[in-house]
């Protein structure tokens, strides 16, 4: 039998809201979303008072996932600021609203790094963004590939799916499995190809449409960030949702980034979003590694004569005037997609052709970008 969003509704009447009011009943209680076992609703709180709901949520957390029948929960606190008068969702207070209970403030970070307001994540040496100015220009195939290239330099590294819109790294690493809880019940991330990997689209369905609010957003990637047994990593890779809107905005803002990558094809109109990606990151203090034009150049499968069908070199001659460094270039090439749709990406599949090569060249360059970064910091 499977768990009902009235039996979720039931548990929660257990747990009480600050005031005393049984959780349902506190008007604070989004829609509960019930997939197949894995529960997904959020509590929304005025801003000023959500120190106080932390707690609600936790016990909330617990209450669900001691129901038999629920496999994994999301329960996420959005502090929603009042319309017309209360804090930006940059200040500190609002900020410790969209924090789950165990992301404490940490001290500044000693390394000074130009994100050193937020509080690194235990165990995790650097975060990088994946960005993209609009969907489908290939961010998550780079992602996950140079994830494995960064592998393959002898790296440890983790795969942060952060595209709660369209979470691409169930299909493309093949993981069907849930998350499993330690026994201090926070998620542990699926091992593949020797990757640590998280995606939203591990706990609810990939078909799911979700609604995110705002802050919804970074609850859900917050949780993933923190609440999660990440292990130790040297570097993480954050596949951000694509686009320059808010939620990206906040997002490069309140996750400790090390750097952003962005990922562009050459035509001008992808070129003028990733132009906009790269004064989104610049305002937050992010510094930008470098933007990788995927799609390149068509490589013929057959004969391997390639054809600029899309203007190739748009992304470098951008790079150039923009004053950021070039990553490289990765050709639109059918076994890239066809790795990708089957779940074997192609730097782990086929590790001994062209195409790894170049992923595991721009994965080098990020590596020496980073320890420049880092050092330099
Ligand atoms: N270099 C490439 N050559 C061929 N197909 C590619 C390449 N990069 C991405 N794709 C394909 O393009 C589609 C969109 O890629 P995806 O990584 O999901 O983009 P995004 O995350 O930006 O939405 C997928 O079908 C993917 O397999
Ligand atoms: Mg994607």
């Amino acid at each position: 039998m499977s768990v009902t969003a009235q039996q979720i509704r039931d548990a929660l009447a257990k747990v009480a809201s600050p005031r005393g009011a049984p959780l349902p009943e506190a008007g604070v209680l989004s829609e509960i979303v019930v997939n197949d076992g894995k529960v997904f609703f959020s509590i929304n709180v005025d801003s000023a008072e959500a120190k106080a709901w932390e707690d609600v949520r936790a016990r909330a957390d617990a209450a669900v996932r001691a129901l038999p029948g629920v496999t994994s929960s999301m329960i996420a606190l959005t502090a929603e600021r009042k319309p017309g008068g209360a804090a930006p969702m940059s200040t500190p207070q609002a900020r410790r609203g969209v924090a789950p209970a165990s992301a404490h403030r940490a001290p500044q970070s000693a390394h000074g790094s130009p994100m050193g307001k937020q509080a690194p994540v235990t165990g995790v040496g650097a975060i990088i963004a994946v960005a993209s100015g609009k969907g489908g220009v290939g961010k998550s195939t780079t992602a996950l590939n140079l994830a494995l290239g960064l592998r393959d330099l002898g790296l440890r590294v983790g795969v942060l799916d952060a595209d709660i819109y369209g979470p691409s790294m169930p299909k493309l690493t093949g993981i069907r499995e849930k998350p499993q809880l330690n026994d201090s019940k926070r998620m542990i991330p699926i091992q593949r190809f020797g990757l640590a990997v998280m995606s939203i689209g591990f706990l609810v369905d990939e078909e799911t449409p979700m609604i995110w609010r705002g802050p919804m957003v970074m609850s859900a990637i917050t949780q993933m960030l923190r609440e999660v047994e990440w292990g130790t990593l040297d570097v993480m890779v954050v596949d951000m949702p694509p686009g320059t809107g808010d939620a990206q905005l906040t997002l490069a803002q309140q996750v400790p980034l090390h750097g952003a990558i962005i990922v562009s094809t050459p035509q001008d109109l992808s070129l003028i979003d990733a132009r906009r990606g790269l004064a989104m990151f610049t305002k937050v203090n992010v510094p930008v590694l470098g933007i990788v034009e995927n799609m390149s150049y068509f490589q013929c499968p057959h004969c391997g004569t390639r054809s600029d069908i899309f203007g190739h070199g748009g992304a470098r001659r951008e790079a150039q005037q923009l004053g950021v460094p070039f990553l490289g270039e990765v050709p639109l090439h059918m076994d890239i997609r066809a790795t990708s749709d089957a779940g074997t990406p192609l730097v782990e599949s086929e590790p001994d052709s062209d195409h790894a090569k170049i992923y595991r060249s721009i994965a080098a360059a990020i590596n020496d970008r980073l320890k420049i970064a880092t050092t330099a910091a």
